[in-house]
C-alpha cells in the first residue's frame, strides 16, 4: 500500500497541479486533493485510494497495438497531439477545421444535427460523417493517418435521428428487471448508428439517481446500485461486443461511454451539475459499483461528470479521475469530458484549462470553445504548464481505443457494411424489441376491482394530452435536446399509445374515441387517460419538489369518474411523482415512465385477446421508490425510516387482487414551495411563487381570484375558459399598462445557461383585439435593467387566428439591450401594451428553441 499524502487548505493552485500531475503520472499514491481555497478551516473528507477495491484491467494490452500507437505518437507534432485531445461540436466546426486543427473527435450535442436541422433525414448524417472522416484522413501534407471519431447521445436508441427506433428511457428499463434484454437493445442501437456512419455513443448512463428531483432521474436505471451494476455489462456488451472477441468494438459493434463519473446521481437536492457531499464510503458504495462492473465488462470510455464532491469538480479531481478510476478500478480507456465541463473547475474557463488534463481528463468536450482552447492548450504544452508526458499519455489512450476499434484499417463511413441501409432504422425487428421492452417496463400501481385487463369489445374513450403524442411518450433526448417540439410525423417508425389502442380494440370488435380533453360524443364503457410530464433534459428537468402540478389529467379523470365511467390512468413521467389525487380518481393506474416510440406496448398489456385471454401480464417492478408526499426528500430503499407509498420492487400482476384504498391528498409542501423553475404561468394562473401583476401608472396590483383590475382601471385580467374551466386569462388594455410576472420572494433567476442552451420564452396566446401602438415583450433584471422586444408585428399577424405559440429566444433579450443581464432576471415576463389590446394567455414558460423562436417582429 502506498503512503497517502494529504494536503489541507493550502489553496495554492500550483500545489494542486503538482500533486495532480504526480497522481496522474502515477508517481505517488494520491489520497489528498488540494481544495479550491474556499475550505479554510473546514476539514474536507479525502479520497483514500486504498479504501477502494482494487480491480485489474480486464483487457490485456495488445503489443501490436502498443507498437502502432507509439509509432504514431512519435510522428506527431505538438499541434497534432493537442488537436487529438479536443472534441468539437458539429454545430461549431467544419470538416476543414477538423483537418486544420487535427481534431481527434467531433460530437453532435443534443441540439446539433447536420444542417442544424434536428429532424433532417438519415442520409445527411452519413454524408457529414464521410466529410469529417475524409478531412481527418487526408494525409497529403505528410501527417500521420488518424481518423476522427464522432460521438452522439444515442441514449435510448439512436435517438437524435429521425426514423430510428426509440427505446424506453433507462428508468423504464430498470423496472423491467430483465438485464438480458439490454444486450439486444445495445446491439440494435449500435446497428442503427452505423447506418448513419457514427462511431461512438455517449451511453449508457450508469448513474444511481438518489434524489428524484434531479432532471436526469429517467436516465438512471435505478436508485439501487446493485441493479444498475447488474445492467451495465449487458447494455455495454450489446453495443461494444465481448472483450476478447474478434468483433469487440468492430463489425456491428461500436464504442460506448459510461457516464457521468462520479456521483452525478447524488447531488444535494438533486441539482444537476451540483455538489455531492456523500462520505467517501457513500460515493464508493452507492455510485461506484456500476463503474466497477462496467469496466470489468469492457468499458473503454468514461465521461467525467459535471458534479463536484465536497466542492471539487470531477473534471479537475485527480483523486477520482486518476487514482481511483485508473489505479483502483483498472480503467485502461480514455476519459472524455462533458460539455465544457472543464470550464467549471475553479481557475478554468471553457477555453483554458490545463488543470483538467493534468488531473486525468484525456479528451476535452469543447463544443464551441475548441478553437481558443486549442490555442491555449498548445501554448501551455509549449511552455510546460501542461507537461508533454501527460499530453502523450492522453493521446496514447485515445489512439489505443481508435486502434481497438480497427479504425486505422477502416474504410470511410459510407462504405462500411451497414452504412446507408436506411431500412434498418426503425426496422420491424428493432421495433418489436422496443415494444417488448416498453411492455415489460410498465408498472401497474393500482387495479381496483381488477378492472384490467380490458375487453376489446366495448366502447373505449382515449383522453389526455399524452394519448396521441409520441414526442411526449419519448421524453427528452429525442430528436431535440429537450425532446420538445416533436410531432407524431417526426416519428415515421413509431406509434402513439392511442394508435396502439385503436388498432387493438378495433381488431377485437370494439370502438375507440379519441378526445384530448375527455369530452366524448358517446358514453364510453371505460376511459384511458394518458397524461404526464412534458419532456425535459438535464438541468431543465430539475425540480424543487415532486408534486405533479399539471392538473389536466386530474380534471379529466375527475370528470369521468363523477359520471361513473371506469378510469385507467396511464402516467408518463421521468420519475416517480406525488400523484395521490390522480390515483384517487383512477380505478387502475399504470406508471409507464417514458416508453419511447412503441406506444402499441400499452394496448398489448391493457387489453385481453379477442378470446378473452391475458395477452401480456405486467412485469415491471418499481426500480425507484414512489413517494407518499411531494417534498422530494431523498427516498431510497434501505433508508432508515423508509416510508414510500409504493415500495421499491412494487408492481401488481393481473393475478393480484389488491385494492389501493383512498389516499390522503396532503402534498406535504406549501404552495410557496412549488417553485417550478421553468414555468411561470400555467393554465392562466401564475405558478407559485410567481405572481401575475398589473402595473398601471406606477402602481402594482397583484391578480388574485378576487382582484383583477389595475389600480386606475387601465387593465383587467379575467379568468377565461380555453380547453378546461378557467384555464387561461384574458388581458384587456383600456389604457397603456404593463402585465408582469414577478417572483413573490424577489428571487433572482440566472438564465445564462438556458440562454446559451438556446432556450426561449414561450407564450401560448390568442389575439382577440389589437391596439394601434406598439406591444413589447420584455424581461427585467432589477429596477433599471430591462430589455423589451417589439412583438406588435407577430400579434397583428395572428389576430383572429386562434391559439398560437410565440417563442422569443432568450439570447434576443441580451441582444436587444446590451445592459440587460440574463443572469439576474427579476421578472421573466413584462408585457407592455396600450388601449385596445386584448390578449388571452394560457401559458408562459421556458421552452427549447426548435428553430421556431424569433427575436420579435
Ligand atoms: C450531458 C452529457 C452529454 C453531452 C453531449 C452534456 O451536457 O451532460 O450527458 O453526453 O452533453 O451532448
Ligand atoms: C447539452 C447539449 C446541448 C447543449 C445546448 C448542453 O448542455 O448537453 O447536448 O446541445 O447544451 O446548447
Amino acid at each position: 500500500m502506498q503512503q497517502s499524502k494529504q494536503y489541507h487548505g493550502s489553496g495554492q493552485l500550483s500545489a494542486m497541479l503538482t500533486l495532480a500531475l504526480a497522481c496522474s503520472l502515477a508517481l505517488v499514491g494520491c489520497a489528498g486533493q488540494a481544495p479550491d481555497g474556499s475550505s479554510q478551516g473546514a476539514e474536507k473528507p479525502l479520497i483514500q485510494p486504498q479504501n477502494w477495491p482494487l480491480q485489474s484491467a480486464p483487457i490485456a494490452r495488445n503489443q501490436q497495438i502498443e507498437d502502432k500507437i507509439n509509432a504514431l505518437l512519435s510522428q506527431m507534432t505538438p499541434e497534432q497531439k493537442v488537436g487529438q485531445i479536443i472534441q468539437a461540436d458539429i454545430a461549431s466546426v467544419t470538416p476543414q477545421q477538423v483537418r486544420d486543427y487535427y481534431l481527434g473527435s467531433v460530437l453532435n450535442g443534443g441540439n446539433s444535427a447536420p444542417g442544424r436541422d434536428n429532424r433532417v433525414g438519415a442520409a445527411a448524417w452519413l454524408q457529414l460523417a464521410d466529410a469529417f472522416w475524409q478531412a481527418s484522413t487526408d494525409t497529403s501534407d505528410g501527417r500521420p493517418y488518424i481518423p476522427v471519431i464522432w460521438g452522439t447521445d444515442a441514449v435510448h436508441g439512436h435517438s437524435n435521428v429521425k426514423g430510428a427506433t426509440i427505446f424506453p428511457h433507462n428508468i423504464g428499463l430498470g423496472a423491467m428487471r430483465e438485464p438480458q434484454l439490454l444486450h439486444a437493445i445495445g446491439r440494435a442501437t449500435a446497428i442503427e448508428m452505423q447506418v448513419t456512419g457514427l462511431d461512438w455513443t455517449f451511453a449508457p448512463t450508469i448513474a444511481v439517481a438518489r434524489d428524484d428531483r434531479w432532471g436526469r432521474t429517467y436516465e438512471s436505471y435505478s436508485e439501487d446500485p446493485a441493479l444498475v451494476a447488474s445492467y451495465a455489462p449487458h447494455i455495454l456488451q450489446g453495443i461494444q461486443g465481448m472483450p476478447g472477441a474478434a468483433d469487440f468494438l468492430r463489425g456491428e459493434h461500436m464504442l460506448a461511454t459510461v457516464k457521468h463519473f462520479l456521483g452525478d446521481g447524488g447531488t444535494v437536492g438533486g441539482k444537476d451539475q451540483g455538489d455531492n457531499i456523500d462520505t467517501e464510503a457513500g460515493l464508493r458504495d452507492i455510485h461506484a459499483p456500476p463503474y466497477y462492473s462496467a469496466i470489468k465488462a469492457g468499458a473503454r470510455v468514461v465521461m467525467a461528470s459535471y458534479n463536484s464532491w465536497h466542492g471539487d469538480k470531477m473534471h479537475g479531481f485527480a483523486p477520482m479521475l486518476t487514482d481511483v478510476l485508473v489505479h483502483r478500478m483498472g480503467f485502461d480507456g480514455f476519459v472524455v469530458g462533458d460539455w465544457n465541463g472543464h470550464g467549471q473547475i475553479s481557475g478554468c474557463t471553457p477555453t483554458d484549462c490545463a488543470a483538467s488534463v493534468i488531473a486525468g481528463l484525456d479528451m476535452y468536450m469543447a463544443p464551441d470553445s475548441w478553437q481558443a482552447l486549442y490555442a491555449n492548450t498548445l501554448a501551455q504544452v509549449k511552455d510546460g504548464r501542461l507537461p508533454m508526458a501527460r499530453l502523450d499519455e492522453a493521446v496514447l489512450r485515445i489512439l489505443r481505443i481508435k486502434a481497438e476499434m480497427g479504425l486505422f484499417e477502416q474504410v470511410k463511413p459510407s462504405e462500411r457494411p451497414l452504412a446507408g441501409r436506411y431500412e434498418l432504422l426503425g426496422n420491424a425487428q428493432h421495433r418489436a424489441l422496443a415494444r417488448e421492452a416498453a411492455r415489460k417496463s410498465l408498472v401497474l400501481l393500482k387495479n381496483n376491482q381488477q378492472l384490467l385487463p380490458l375487453n376489446t369489445t366495448g366502447r373505449v374513450l382515449v383522453a389526455g394530452d399524452g394519448a396521441d403524442n409520441i414526442g411526449k411518450q419519448s421524453g427528452g433526448w429525442t430528436l431535440s435536446w429537450q425532446g420538445s417540439g416533436n410531432a407524431n410525423s417526426d416519428f415515421p417508425n413509431g406509434d402513439s399509445i392511442y394508435a396502439g389502442i385503436l388498432q387493438t380494440v378495433t381488431a377485437g370488435g370494439g370502438s375507440v374515441e379519441l378526445s384530448e380533453n375527455g369530452r366524448y360524443s358517446q358514453r364510453p364503457d371505460v376511459a384511458i387517460v394518458v397524461f404526464g410530464e412534458e419532456p425535459y433534459a438535464e438541468f431543465i428537468g430539475d425540480r424543487s419538489h415532486l408534486a405533479f402540478d399539471d392538473n389536466r389529467g386530474l380534471q379529466i379523470l375527475t370528470q369521468l369518474k363523477s359520471q361513473g365511467i371506469p378510469t385507467v390512468a396511464v402516467f408518463l413521467s421521468g420519475r416517480p411523482l406525488w400523484v395521490n389525487p390522480e390515483l384517487n380518481q383512477s380505478d387502475a393506474f399504470v406508471a409507464a415512465f417514458l416508453p419511447g416510440s412503441e406506444g402499441g406496448a400499452v394496448a398489448d398489456v391493457l387489453f385481453r385477446s379477442p378470446s378473452g385471454a391475458v395477452r401480456h401480464d405486467f412485469q415491471g417492478k418499481l426500480s425507484f421508490s414512489w413517494p407518499d408526499n411531494a417534498k422530494g426528500e431523498p427516498l431510497n430503499v434501505g433508508d432508515a425510516g423508509y416510508k414510500p407509498l409504493f415500495a421499491y420492487g412494487y408492481g401488481l400482476r393481473y393475478s393480484d387482487n389488491t385494492t389501493v384504498g383512498q389516499l390522503h391528498e396532503n402534498a406535504g409542501i406549501s404552495a410557496d414551495q412549488m417553485l417550478n423553475a421553468s414555468r411561470y404561468l400555467h393554465a392562466g394562473k401564475a405558478v407559485t411563487p410567481w405572481q401575475l401583476q398589473l402595473l398601471d401608472q406606477g402602481q402594482i396590483t397583484r391578480v388574485t381570484d378576487a382582484l383583477h383590475t389595475s389600480a386606475r382601471g387601465a387593465l383587467t385580467a379575467t379568468a377565461t375558459d380555453r380547453l378546461q374551466q378557467e384555464d387561461s386569462v384574458t388581458l384587456s388594455f383600456a389604457q397603456p399598462g404593463t402585465v408582469l410576472l414577478t417572483h413573490a420572494d424577489g428571487v433572482v433567476l440566472d438564465l445564462a445557461r438556458q440562454s446559451n442552451g438556446d432556450m426561449a420564452l414561450e407564450l401560448e396566446y390568442q389575439v382577440l383585439a389589437l391596439s394601434n401602438s406598439t406591444t413589447t415583450l420584455g424581461m427585467q433584471c432589477g429596477d433599471n435593467c430591462s430589455a423589451n422586444i417589439d412583438i406588435s408585428g407577430q400579434l397583428a399577424q395572428m389576430q383572429g387566428k386562434g391559439w398560437q405559440s410565440m417563442k422569443i429566444a432568450l439570447r434576443c433579450f441580451s441582444e436587444a439591450d446590451s445592459t440587460f443581464d440574463i443572469s439576474k432576471v427579476t421578472r421573466p415576463m413584462v408585457l407592455q401594451g396600450s388601449a385596445g389590446l386584448v390578449l388571452q394567455l394560457a401559458n408562459v414558460r421556458l421552452a427549447q428553441n426548435e428553430g421556431n423562436a424569433t427575436c420579435g417582429n
